[in-house]
């Protein structure tokens, strides 16, 4: 079943793609309030500064960049960013948004993708959570294959929040005991996706794939992995 689903939440991104912002800046279905939003904003804001804590480096990575709200931030602190999606949808929006010579965009299913170079910072946001644990281990070593020794990775993603407000207002309860859960389109369009919610365990597995981590959070929202390669 995982193997349809994951091509199933490819096509959810491809066709979510000009909507997918709404979630990130709290819009239409995603507006909870000026209060739930504005936690948003300042978690949102807690993580970028942790992520600009990584200081100037000079390659990137960035897998599963979609819609580039992340990727402007690793064009200031990366001398060149490479910033991968399966989604060409995606891509388009992310290279307007960020309308920067430092990035390059390539399309890449992350499941059957591998480095062809190491980087200084390889960088992933709201996408561990997509990765199922069948497919973590193998994952995992692909990320440490594309980092160089003493380089950085940096995750950060979904915490499994009480409140219920990081999702759409209409998007049903999940099933805690399920890794797929439901979404829909504007349009009322379903697809199941995987929906992980890794927690600080992530650090001994981490651990085990040659990083040492530290996991953070930023309140309700977010978790983040900081990383060094050994
Ligand atoms: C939740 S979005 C995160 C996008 C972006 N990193 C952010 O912070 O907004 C997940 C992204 O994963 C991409 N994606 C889904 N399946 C993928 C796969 N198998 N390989 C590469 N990208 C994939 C989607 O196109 C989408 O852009």
């Amino acid at each position: 079943m995982t193997d349809n689903v994951l091509q199933d939440q490819i096509a959810y991104y491809r066709a979510r793609a000009g909507e997918y912002d709404e979630w990130f800046y709290r819009v239409g279905r995603y507006d909870w309030g000026a209060e739930r939003n504005g936690q948003w904003f300042a978690e949102v804001e807690t993580v970028v500064k942790a992520l600009r804590s990584v200081g100037k480096i000079g390659t990137a990575l960035e897998l599963a960049a979609g819609t580039g709200n992340f990727t402007k931030e690793l064009a200031t602190i990366a001398a060149q960013v490479v910033a991968l999606d399966a989604s060409p949808e995606v891509l388009e929006i992310n290279r307007d948004k960020v309308n920067s010579v430092n990035v390059e965009f390539r399309q890449a299913d992350l499941f059957n993708w591998q480095p062809d170079t190491q980087y200084d910072l390889v960088f992933m946001s709201f996408w561990m959570s997509h990765v199922p644990p069948e497919k973590l281990d193998g994952f995992l070593e692909t990320v440490r294959q594309a980092t160089k020794v003493g380089g950085q990775v940096f995750m950060v993603d979904s915490l499994r929040d009480q409140t219920r407000t990081s999702t759409a207002s209409n998007h049903a309860d999940y099933d805690p005991e399920s890794i797929y859960h439901t979404r829909k389109l504007n349009d009322g369009q379903e697809y199941t996706i995987v929906k992980m919610f890794y927690d600080e365990s992530l650090v001994a597995k981490l651990a085990e794939h040659g990083f040492t981590a530290e996991y953070h959070t930023s309140g309700d929202y977010f978790w983040w992995a900081s990383s060094t390669v050994k």
